[in-house]
């Protein structure tokens, strides 16, 4: 068989669910991944024998595919800020906006030895990378499901990153372990009443756990990170939130009523409010 007719078969395939872009960049990660066969391959367009089990590999993968699980699932991996994480569907698949917000970290915070904590790590994509970026940070990472801690922890192993991950409940009340530099979280932000909006790829298959929180209550996380954060960092400590872009105006504005100063609301690339971010004084 050709590379180009495989590539073309599996990209058809998928347009019945995905519109042609998405088809065809799906059909890449797939052959990629089960074949080790490259765009180039099937640009050049070579000859491939493909044995029984990797076509039968393929082929349960364009059904799940094709049930709306998300390509990171049926993979068992995720790029996030130049690095590929593995996920499951205990844990979040890393978003683009995170990798926004792991940027400005990096760019806002050059000086060495700074102690940090994720909140609701997920993956582990924020304390990892923040780790391999800056200079001889103490890293901690905590998050309620035990699942994604093992996750987290397996991600930190085979990158390399040393990170000191706890289960945490951060609605408990139980004070942080210590005290930080930077307090960062991507806790849950969507609302029951956004559910509407979400397609089915989200919904059905990433963690409820990570996702949602009440109608009623959508600055729950907020609320408590920010009363933890008055007491665990130092002063001029920073804490960076990722948020819904509804509610960036009120983020801010629990911040500054708990003693944050210069808070700041930014904008992603898709110019939505993404980050609140402020400095303890
Ligand atoms: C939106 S996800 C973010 C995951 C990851 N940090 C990322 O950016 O991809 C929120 C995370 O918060 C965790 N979480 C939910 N409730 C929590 C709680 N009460 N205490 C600590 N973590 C919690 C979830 O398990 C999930 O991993």
């Amino acid at each position: 068989m050709k590379t180009k007719e495989l590539y073309n078969s599996i990209s058809t395939e998928l347009t019945s669910l995905y519109d042609e872009q998405e088809a065809n960049s799906i059909a890449f990660l797939l052959l990629e991944a089960i074949l080790g066969i490259t765009k180039t391959d099937c640009i050049v367009n070579t000859t491939l024998h493909v044995s029984l089990m990797k076509d039968r590999e393929i082929k349960v993968a364009i059904e799940k595919l094709l049930r709306h699980e998300p390509i990171q699932y049926v993979l068992g991996k995720a790029d996030f800020y130049g690095r590929e994480f593995v996920v499951d569907a205990n844990v979040l698949i890393p978003r683009n906006e995170t990798e926004e917000l792991v940027q400005l970290i990096i760019n806002e915070n050059k000086a060495s030895n700074l102690k940090i904590v994720d909140i609701g790590t997920g993956s582990g994509c924020i304390p990892i990378s923040l780790y391999l970026a800056l200079d001889n940070a103490e890293v901690e990472a905590v998050d309620i499901s035990e699942a994604a801690l093992a996750i987290a922890q397996q991600n930190a192993s085979a990158l390399d990153a040393h990170i000191t991950f706890n289960h945490f409940d951060i609605l408990s009340g139980t004070p942080l372990p210590n005290q930080y530099h930077i307090i960062v979280s991507n806790p849950p932000y969507v609302t029951q009443n956004e559910k509407t909006l979400m397609r089915p790829n989200v919904l059905n298959f990433e963690p409820h756990l990570a996702l949602f929180v009440e109608d009623n209550d959508p600055l729950i996380f907020y609320n408590a990170i920010v009363q933890h954060s008055k007491h665990s960092l130092y002063n001029e400590g920073r804490l960076y939130f990722e948020i819904n872009e509804n509610l960036g105006v009120e983020v801010a504005s629990i911040m500054e009523n708990a003693g944050f100063k210069k808070t700041r609301i930014i904008q992603d690339l898709n110019g939505k409010d993404r980050i609140v971010t402020g400095v303890m004084m």
